[in-house]
């Protein structure tokens, strides 16, 4: 089969090392990849912006049986449909599904609908309004825009001051421009913060994995939030009792009502969760997998990732029988001096880069030079990822292999996974 990819991170790196690995795979495409993924296929430097005419256009003449959709952008954008609508199959969720990522308006009327736990919220129109709201609570909130933002549109208040600030932010000043013109303000919601991956075909679902990722830039969850700084999975947070709980409260109910309300959900869900003391609730959904966490939920899968893609386009979940390994992945991303704020590019990298049985190199933010050589070429680098029998292996495994990959400044996390070693 011709398979194509859409994106150029980490995941994408990562989804293209899986479907490398299936024998159905012949043509692998990577539209447009990183240093990494040139090791599993081809990259393609073509505009993939909406109407994406020109996606439609390499699609017909490489006769591409299959097309990925890594993130989330092209998704809420509707590159599914418009795919779909010359009859080329798949993976990833159409523009209305991609709604539960693309307006939090939308996901928390839906869970409300629904009856899925979530925190207590209220949408607003105009910044008077919630401002009113604000200062009649006389408390804090978490305020988000309605539209994507670059996951940088929740803004966590401690307090009130800070939370009529963040809507002017939004709202008054834009910052994040339309994405701004609703916000939802929601109740501060404590406890462990943990994420699950499930894959559906509209009607049925497979859960693929837990996992919990590590947002803020420095060790100690201090700093500013990332995109994510390392992940580990499956997190002992989530056992089979609470799985069951999440299963029937939350999964299950997110599948069957986007069915039922015409939006059947194709694709990776991803559900962040928080632990709190009256059980999980939905912090928010994304629609595809994780990044960093696709780098260490795929190397768990057993059974062959295409022909998972293509059974969930093709509505046949049921009849898959998904195997898993039994251990625990970790992942270190290696990041660029300055992010998540401004970084500089095109360093020159050394250490070796090479996979091994159990450990990986997925390539982030590197570039390919014409001489063959591979520079940096974004803010996170690298996520250098290992399987082990036990989630401490996985993770002494994972950091021996980053600390010896060198750029000029270069920065990761000492304690991705810690938290699951505390918390078993
Ligand atoms: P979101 O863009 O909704 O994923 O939010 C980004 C991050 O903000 C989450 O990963 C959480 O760490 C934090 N966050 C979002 N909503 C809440 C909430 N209601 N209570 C506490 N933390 C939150
Ligand atoms: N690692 C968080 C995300 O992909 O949204």
């Amino acid at each position: 089969m011709n398979i194509a990819i859409i994106g150029n991170g980490g995941r994408e790196n990562a989804l293209a090392w899986a479907v490398r690995k299936s024998p159905k795979t012949e043509n692998l495409y990577i539209l447009s990849g990183n240093g990494g993924t040139e090791k599993y296929g081809i990259n393609v430097h073509i505009d993939l912006q909406p109407p994406f005419s020109a996606i439609v256009d390499f699609v017909k003449t490489e006769k591409i049986d299959l097309v990925i959709v890594g993130p989330e952008k092209p998704l809420v954008e509707g590159l599914v449909d418009v795919l779909s609508g010359h009859g080329i199959p798949v993976f990833g969720p159409s523009s209305k599904a991609a709604r539960l990522e693309g307006s939090k308006a939308f996901m928390k009327e839906f869970m409300q609908r629904n009856s899925i736990p979530t925190a207590g919220f209220r949408i607003f129109h105009s910044p008077d309004e919630a401002i009113d709201y604000v200062k009649e609570q006389n408390k804090p909130f978490v305020v988000k825009t309605d539209g994507l933002a670059a996951g940088k549109g929740a803004l966590v208040c401690k307090t009130m001051e800070e939370t009529l600030d963040a809507i002017e932010k939004i709202m008054v000043r834009k910052e994040f421009g339309n994405a701004g013109d609703k916000v939802v303000l929601e109740e501060l919601l404590e406890g462990e913060e943990v994420s699950v991956f499930v894959l559906s075909d509209g009607s049925d679902f497979i859960w693929l994995a837990s996992a919990q990722d590590h947002k803020r830039v420095f060790d100690n969850d201090l700093g500013p939030n990332t995109g994510g700084m390392g992940a580990y999975a499956p997190t002992p947070f989530i056992d089979e009792e609470l799985k069951e709980i999440i299963t029937d409260s939350i999964v299950e109910p997110t599948i069957s009502g986007m069915q039922r309300e015409g939006s059947p959900y194709c694709g990776i869900l991803y559900v962040g969760l928080m632990l709190t003391k009256d059980g999980p609730k939905v912090i928010e959904y994304n629609a595809r997998f994780g990044d960093p966490e696709a780098e260490v939920v795929l190397p768990l899968l057993k059974t062959d990732f295409v022909d998972i893609a293509l059974r969930a386009v093709g509505s046949q979940l049921t009849s898959l029988n998904c195997e898993f390994e039994s251990g625990f992945c970790t992942g270190i991303v290696i990041a660029s001096k300055g992010y998540p704020d401004s970084y500089r590019k095109g360093f020159a990298i050394s250490g070796d880069l090479n996979d091994e049985k159990d450990v990986f190199v997925f390539h982030a933010g590197t570039k390919k030079l014409p001489d063959g050589k591979i520079v940096t070429d974004g803010g996170r680098v690298f996520c250098v990822t290992a399987l082990g029998s036990s989630l401490e292996e996985s993770i002494k495994k994972a950091y021996l292999k980053a600390e010896n990959i060198h750029f000029e400044g270069a920065f990761y996390r000492k304690d991705i996974g810690a938290k699951g070693l505390r918390g078993k």
